[in-house]
């Protein structure tokens, strides 16, 4: 919902600030309170009275211009619920990716600290520069959205990707985070995702193919949610919240424990080994005659059903991938497990579930409640589980 929601505007030097006008005024039309924050050459291409007739309120561009005791940058950051750059320039982006804060704009981006949506736009070759889409993938990561721009007529008389995004995909986007930003606030999410690796020796073991995606779009978006997020993985992921590296089960179960105390939600999304080698050789095991030889395993703490046996208020979410008889196994799993809730993916198909970046799922509760989520991104479905589970 926008209205009563307090969006600031960066707008930078580029020819589509003339169209944010337009987005200011979807903004005040939905209710909203706007302030526009404006580079100098931001002004190039729009007026600073059009920009405050529109937004009803001062327009913000030199940092040291103080009205007040408290510096512009950090009273417009915590004024704004959201902050939408539109249209960002490759150098604001880069500035801003590289913590720069030379001017207004950038000083209030370098400490904003809620949901920032970016919306690009510049020349198709400037977009291909591999120092501006470093620099954009960093604050991806940093948990800035991207509304990439489009393919078309640019003003600069090239045609290629570069434009921007249609200021309906910008509106939505602001609406969605601004939906979503307060649903998990003030909430704990563990989050484990990824393949445990189970060692043979100091060059084999033992894993599976579970890529991490699902549990890293399950964080990311009960992050957008509010929540305070720690993402236990066995992947490599750089995610604006807590991660924890971990590499087998016992490590795995290690660092759940440790977090697990003052957690609300636990979704175990991780395919964790059921067996472990039993003895561990320090060395590399060398080939000899035998044609065969034998692994002893043993069995790996169910983590999940022994969290489930202690838990107090903790609401857990386990997940279950089958290959066969979905619906059947997934209930007589969340009851064996304990949980409250178990995802259930069919891991027969190619085009979903693991390594994939789509999925389809069933969620049940321990009242037999099922719903099912069609095929859609993992980001979708994600966000779905995190809704539904949330709501209960
Ligand atoms: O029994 P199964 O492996 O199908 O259960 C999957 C669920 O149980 C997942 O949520 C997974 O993270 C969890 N699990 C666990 N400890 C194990 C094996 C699975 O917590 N040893």
């Amino acid at each position: 919902m926008i209205q009563n929601k307090n969006i600031l505007i960066g707008i930078t030097g580029g020819i589509a600030a003339y169209k944010i006008c337009a987005l200011i005024r979807d903004f005040k039309k939905s209710g909203a309170e706007v302030k526009v924050v404006c580079t100098p050459n931001a002004l190039n291409f729009v007026t600073k009275l059009t920009l405050q007739n529109l937004t009803q309120n001062n327009v913000f561009i030199e940092e040291f211009d103080i009205k007040d005791w408290k510096p512009e940058h950090i009273s417009l950051s915590d004024w704004a619920d959201i902050m939408l750059i539109a249209p960002a320039t490759a150098n604001t982006i880069s500035k801003i990716a590289q913590g720069i804060a030379d001017n207004l704009l950038t000083s209030i981006a370098c400490a904003f600290s809620k949901k920032m949506i970016i919306a690009p736009a510049m020349n198709c070759k400037m977009w291909q520069n591999e120092g501006v889409k470093e620099n954009i993938k960093k604050l991806e990561t940093r948990g800035a959205e991207i509304l990439e721009p489009e393919t078309g007529f640019l003003a600069c008389g090239y045609t290629g990707k570069g434009r921007l995004c249609s200021l309906e995909k910008i509106y939505n986007a602001v609406d969605e985070a601004l939906n979503y930003s307060d649903k998990l606030k003030d909430q704990k999410v563990v989050v484990t995702a990824g393949g445990t690796i189970e060692d043979i020796d100091p060059v084999r073991y033992i894993s599976n193919y579970s890529s991490g995606k699902m549990g890293l779009s399950i964080a990311k978006a009960a992050y957008d949610m509010g929540a305070q997020v720690v993402l236990i993985t066995t992947k490599d992921f750089e995610c604006p919240f807590k991660t924890v590296k971990v590499k087998s089960a016992i490590e795995m179960q290690n660092a759940i424990y440790e977090e697990f105390g003052n957690t609300n939600y636990l979704i175990m999304s991780a395919a964790v080994a059921d067996y472990r080698v039993k003895n561990y050789s320090d060395q590399k095991l060398k080939k000899g005659n035998e044609e065969t030889i034998t692994l002893e395993l043993v069995k790996n703490p169910d983590i999940l059903a022994e969290l489930c046996k202690n838990k107090t208020s903790q609401v857990v979410v386990g997940f279950c991938a089958e290959s066969e008889n979905l619906t059947e196994n997934a209930k007589s799993k969340i009851e064996k497990k304990g949980c409250d809730y178990l995802v259930a993916n069919d891991i027969s198909r190619r085009d979903i579930g693991f390594n994939s970046n789509d999925n389809e799922v069933i969620i049940l509760d321990k009242e037999g409640n099922i719903n099912k989520f069609e095929k859609a991104s993992k980001k979708v479905i994600a966000r779905k589980i995190l809704e539904w589970i949330s709501t209960k």
